[in-house]
């Protein structure tokens, strides 16, 4: 059978603490994520994303709701685990061991033994040239890329990381995005990772969640949570009375003697027709979108910490 979705979350909730310490981490998300893709899940610090991904991967029993990973309960099966890679914050590795022994012990722990596999990860990662330096003179970008080495071992279909890009320096951060969309574009995996760094969430997933104090609060496609914030730039005369004939239907706002419409794409031949029904002039327009930054910052309000 194949399996439609890699991740299901029905209505899950996690509650820390008692009394005045009570933290409603999530509140009754729903999340199904279907394979073949890099998936995003976005949201400001605090707003739910490890524990989330700490559910999924058994750490944290959720205090309610029901969890699939490709297709079994990790709290009842935790076996099915063994078919996912995962990265989560700060992965710990033995410092007095090099990089490459390290992989080693995970490898022989997962009843793996392909020293071959361990070259490749390594130069995959870009660890090939420190693979034999003790992790304890690592940075943080070097653990990191250890980290992912780490998740990719066993070969596994499902990829779970938690701000891949934490640490790294920007070369890095581009290295990883094509290493990312590569799993996903050639080997044909599923990833699934958070993050907080809206531009790379643009930049590299196919679709995002946006999660924000414990409640998911938009999903969809990158390019069509992109599309719903779209704002239309026009240049007509005469100005007010096409301000007046537009703000009937659409906000206008003028700004540098332009007109800005916040209407869809799919708007754009009404309002044009509406313009030119008032015998007004029309020089130009332009359709430009919010970046998911912009679109990000307008949901949250531009919050980052609670
Ligand atoms: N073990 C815990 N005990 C108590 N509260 C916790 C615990 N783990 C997380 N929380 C709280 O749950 C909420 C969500 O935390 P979480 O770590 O999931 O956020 P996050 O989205 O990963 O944030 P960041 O971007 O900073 O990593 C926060 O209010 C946090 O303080
Ligand atoms: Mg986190």
């Amino acid at each position: 059978m194949a399996v439609t979705s890699v991740i299901q979350l029905d209505g899950v909730s996690k509650t820390f603490g008692r009394g005045k310490r009570r933290v409603e981490a999530l509140k009754s998300v729903n999340l199904e994520i279907a394979p073949g893709q890099v998936y995003g899940f976005l949201g400001p610090n605090g707003a739910g994303k490890t524990t989330t991904i700490r559910i999924l991967l058994n750490l944290v029993r959720a205090t309610a709701g029901g969890i699939r990973v490709m297709g079994a309960d990790p709290s009842r099966d935790p076996s099915v685990l063994r078919k996912v890679g995962a990265q989560v914050e700060s992965p710990s590795f033995y410092g007095y061991l090099s990089g490459r022994a390290n992989l080693q012990v995970l490898a022989r722990t997962s009843g793996l033994n392909d020293k071959a596999r361990i070259d490749q990860l390594l130069e995959q990662v870009g660890l090939a040239a420190r693979a034999e330096q003790r992790v304890s003179g690592y940075s943080l970008g070097m653990r990191q890329r250890l980290g992912l080495a780490a998740a990719l071992l066993t070969n596994p279909q499902l990829l779970i990381f938690d701000e891949p890009t934490n640490g790294l320096d920007p070369a890095g951060i581009q290295e990883m995005r094509v290493f990312i969309r590569n799993l996903v574009d050639t080997e044909g995996k599923t990833v699934f990772l958070s993050s907080h760094l809206l531009n790379e969430v643009e930049q590299l997933c196919d679709r995002v969640a946006i999660i924000h104090r414990g409640a998911l609060i938009r999903e969809g496609p990158v390019t069509e949570l992109l599309g719903e914030q779209s704002r239309v730039r026009i240049e007509a005369e005469p100005v007010e009375a096409a301000q007046a004939a537009l703000s009937e239907r659409w906000l206008v706002t003028v700004e540098e003697g332009a007109l800005w419409v916040q209407a869809q794409r799919d708007s754009i031949p009404e309002v044009v027709r509406c313009l030119t029904a008032g015998s007004i002039q029309v020089y130009h327009v332009g359709e430009e979108h919010l970046t998911l930054e912009d679109y990000f910052l307008s949901v949250t309000q531009g919050e980052t910490v609670e």
